[in-house]
């Protein structure tokens, strides 16, 4: 990951008043450039009523650090675009992805007279729109816009104040961002135990099997495109660490699902995020994590509205285990529902 510019952010953040010894300890160790620790954190948040002039040092805070992960000019990130001057993929690159994706799968087409357009769900011109914007237009630390940033702050801040015990996690993390923001409301909203659990393959998406998911597939060749998402874990951990969210309550399970998370010591969770696309990957966290969600938890789906293989994965499981708690769509790509008392 490119270096970032964090001197915006750091310089808003001292204009932020401090009226509490933790904060204030903290503003002396960014002073003196050292890197202020979790502690400092926790510490301020044993008063909960950190208010000046009305003004509410969390949710200033929580915002600053939703600006950080969106690369957003104010937060001082302005140059954190790590795809920037790369050039925009056309509908006619995509055109050609699929021509190729039509030879390479015609093994499991041809039976069905179908190309792979059909089969992807939609044409050229669509799937390049996808493909910019999770390449170009997606900022720094997480593609995911502004009222998905919001249903995850909610839905924290639901499962903090109703004390429904249990960490929280994402599957499919990539550059981190929700997870940082995971962790920000942690302190936000005055909790001192729970864990963030940060699960990615940190090598990209992962070559889905085209006879069990063949749209998966030929998504998965066209997002070749994009590098398949790789992230890379030290970046993934540098970035956490910019924010001063870097702590004994953030832990990493880097490799594929399938391996990392059914024996994860992980107890309860209150807080689930799936945003790993495909079928497979979204089975496999379901099976694992779902277990071990609290009553009056929350499960996000972030790609169900998507043209891949998710819904199915979330319909199947729901029906095996005769979930009926309803589907609350977020935007037209993301849904959650609470898991009954
Ligand atoms: C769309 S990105 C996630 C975006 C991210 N949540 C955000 O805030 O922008 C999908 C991520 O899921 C990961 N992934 C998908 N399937 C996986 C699997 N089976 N095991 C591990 N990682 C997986 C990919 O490596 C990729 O980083």
């Amino acid at each position: 990951m490119a270096q970032l510019d964090t001197t915006r952010y750091d310089s808003i953040r001292r204009s932020v008043p401090l009226p509490h010894n933790g904060l204030a300890a903290r503003q002396s160790a960014m002073e003196s450039n050292q890197t202020y620790s979790a502690p400092l954190i926790e510490d301020e948040r044993r008063d909960p009523a950190i208010k000046l002039g009305g003004a509410d040092l969390s949710s200033m805070w929580l915002a600053l650090i939703r600006q950080y992960i969106r690369g957003e000019p104010d937060g001082g990130l302005s140059a954190c675009s790590q795809t920037a001057g790369a050039a925009l993929i056309t509908a006619e690159d995509c055109a050609a992805r699929l021509a190729d994706a039509d030879r390479v799968f015609a093994e499991w087409l041809t039976p069905s007279g179908r190309s792979a357009a059909q089969v992807a769900g939609v044409g050229p011109a669509r799937i390049a729109a996808a493909l910019n914007h999770m390449h170009h237009e997606s900022r720094c630390l997480t593609m995911c816009d502004d009222v998905l940033l919001d249903n995850v702050v909610a839905l924290a801040r639901e499962v903090i104040e109703r004390r429904v015990p249990g960490d929280f996690i994402e599957a499919g993390a990539w550059r981190g961002g929700m997870t940082i923001l995971m962790r920000a409301a942690l302190t936000a909203f005055g909790d001192m135990n729970r864990t963030v659990w940060v699960a990615d393959s940190f090598a990209g998406l992962p070559a889905p099997n085209p006879a069990s998911d063949l749209r998966d597939a030929i998504w998965h060749h066209l997002m070749r495109a994009v590098g398949l998402l790789q992230s890379d874990l030290d970046a993934v951990r540098s970035a956490f660490a910019r924010a001063g969210l870097l702590d004994r309550r953030v832990r990493f399970l880097a490799g594929w699902f399938a391996d990392t998370l059914p024996d994860a010591p992980i107890e309860r969770l209150a807080l689930m995020r799936l945003d790993g696309d495909w079928y497979d990957s979204t089975r496999d966290a379901l099976h694992a994590l779902y277990p071990r969600l609290s009553p009056g938890g929350f499960v996000i789906v972030d790609d169900y509205g998507l043209p891949t293989g998710c819904a199915r994965a979330v319909d199947e499981y729901r029906v095996q285990h005769g979930i009926d708690a309803p589907l609350v769509w977020v935007n037209q790509q993301a849904v959650y529902w609470r898991k009954p008392s």
